[in-house]
This record gives C-alpha cells, sequence and structure tokens, in this order.
C-alpha cells in the first residue's frame, strides 16, 4: 500500500484529534504517582479520551485489551493494565495510547517517573526524547524517509543503548498504522520520499542494555529480554516543506 497524503481537510482532523490526545496525556502525567494501579491509569485515560467524545483506539486491536498501554521499568511496550500492578516509587511508566476523532486517529507515548527516579532512569528519558526530535529535524519534503531512522540511530549511538528493533513508527491517518513503516536504527537504504501532508507516528523504544527484547505469555506485553530498564516517546508529525508540525505536543 502507498503511503496516504491527507488533504487540507484532514490534516485538520489529525490536528484535532492529536490535540485531543496531548490533553488526555497532560492529565495522566498529573496524575501518576506511587500507589496507583496500572489498570488505574488505564480506566482514567479512557475516560478522557470517551470525555473528549472520542474512541480509544487501541482497545480491542487486535485483542488488545486495554485503551491504554501501560508498561513499567524493564516492559517496553504493550504492557496490560492491572488491578494488582501498583506503581512504586523509583519506577519508571511508559504511557502509549491513541484515539479516534471524526474517523482520525492519533499516537503518542511518553515514559514518566514515578516519584523520585535514579539518574540513570532520568538520562534514559531524556536521551530517548532527544532522539526523536534529532530524527524529526530530517522529516521534511524531499528529504527521505529513513533519513529520520538514521538521525535517530545516531543520536542514541554514543550512549551504547540498545535500539528496540521488532518494533517501529508507523504512518497514522484513517487507520492507526499505515505505510510506512519507520525503524528507530540505521537503515542501507534511503527509503520512500517523503512530501508535504504525510502523516506520521515516530516512536523511539530505547534500552539501557541489551536491545533485545521478549514477548511474554499474554502473548502482549514486550520486555527487554537482559531486564533493563526501557524508554519509549511518540508524536504524531504533519511532513510539511519545512520543519514538521508536532501535531501531539502538550
Ligand atoms: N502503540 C502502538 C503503536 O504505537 C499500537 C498499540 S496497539 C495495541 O503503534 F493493541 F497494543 F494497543
Ligand atoms: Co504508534
Amino acid at each position: 500500500m502507498a503511503i496516504t497524503v491527507k488533504s487540507e481537510r484532514e490534516i485538520e482532523l489529525m490536528r484535532e484529534s492529536c490535540k485531543r490526545l496531548a490533553d488526555v496525556f497532560q492529565n495522566l502525567e498529573s496524575a501518576v504517582r506511587p500507589g496507583m494501579s496500572t489498570l488505574d491509569i488505564d480506566a482514567m485515560g479512557e475516560k478522557l479520551i470517551r470525555g473528549h467524545g472520542c474512541i480509544p483506539n487501541f482497545l480491542h486491536y487486535n485483542g488488545y485489551p486495554a485503551s491504554i498501554c501501560v508498561s513499567v521499568n524493564e516492559e517496553v511496550i504493550h504492557g496490560i493494565p492491572k488491578r494488582d500492578h501498583i506503581l512504586q516509587e523509583g519506577d519508571i511508566v511508559s504511557l502509549d495510547a491513541g484515539l479516534i476523532y471524526k474517523g482520525y486517529h492519533s499516537d503518542m507515548a511518553r515514559t514518566f517517573g514515578v516519584g523520585e527516579i535514579s539518574e540513570e532512569a532520568k538520562l534514559l528519558i531524556e536521551r530517548t526524547k532527544q532522539s526523536f526530535f534529532d530524527g524529526i529535524k530530517m522529516a521534511r519534503a524531499g528529504n527521505h524517509l529513513f533519513d529520520i531512522s538514521n538521525a535517530i540511530d545516531a543520536s542514541i549511538k554514543p550512549y551504547g543503548y540498545g535500539i528496540v528493533r521488532e518494533f517501529v513508527g508507523h504512518g497514522i491517518g484513517s487507520k492507526l498504522h499505515e505505510d510506512p513503516q519507520i525503524p528507530n536504527f540505521k537503515q542501507l537504504r534511503r527509503g520512500p520520499k517523503l512530501y508535504a501532508g504525510m502523516t506520521l507516528a515516530v516512536e523511539p523504544m530505547i534500552n539501557i542494555g541489551r536491545a533485545d527484547v521478549v514477548v511474554l505469555d499474554d502473548d502482549w506485553t514486550v520486555e527487554t529480554a537482559d531486564g533493563s530498564l526501557s524508554a519509549h516517546y511518540e508524536n504524531t508529525i504533519l511532513i510539511t516543506e519545512g520543519e514538521p508540525e508536532i501535531l501531539t505536543l502538550y
């Protein structure tokens, strides 16, 4: 399937979808604290999404049982919210969520510290975020997709962290996952050319230790194979002739 270029009307709907999602995240960020269960976060997130008149797009996606992916510490992505998983001081928690507004999808992720966290966890979170911003410096019309991948890789390389390879970013629009796939590690080819009006979810997933991940028996939760901490940072962006528009910032 080809990469879709959105019309002005579609872009407006994408902006609105993303704006609402950013508001959900702002509320979730201020709510995260020790003693909260990961299911509490899901319940709150679903309520916030529905409060905006929107639909949680992760719920029942390929059978995923919740609205918010909540992944703690060595969990990389797709953590399933649980009543008996209580956040502890010093944990890091990655929240990943999206919603549908008038048929258009948004998608974003952040890793937050729970209370006071270690210096190495803070650095991991900060550098994962920085790799996103380094990556999207290349995200403009006329450049090629893998210029973004290579820039993310180059941003992380000095730290020796593991870049997750099995899961990647993606196009987004009237579907949650559209073409193209957007790897976060160095590519040999340049990939497809970027055009103004493409909307992409760029989402580095970075491990303090090795890059390898395993999927748990619940068929969803992805963890680092070596048990090291992992962080995730994702925004939905719009390609323009100049700097990209980051649609999910708050
Ligand atoms: N958050 C994933 C992404 O960014 C999609 C999650 S699908 C779900 O592409 F089923 F786990 F919700
Ligand atoms: Co995504």
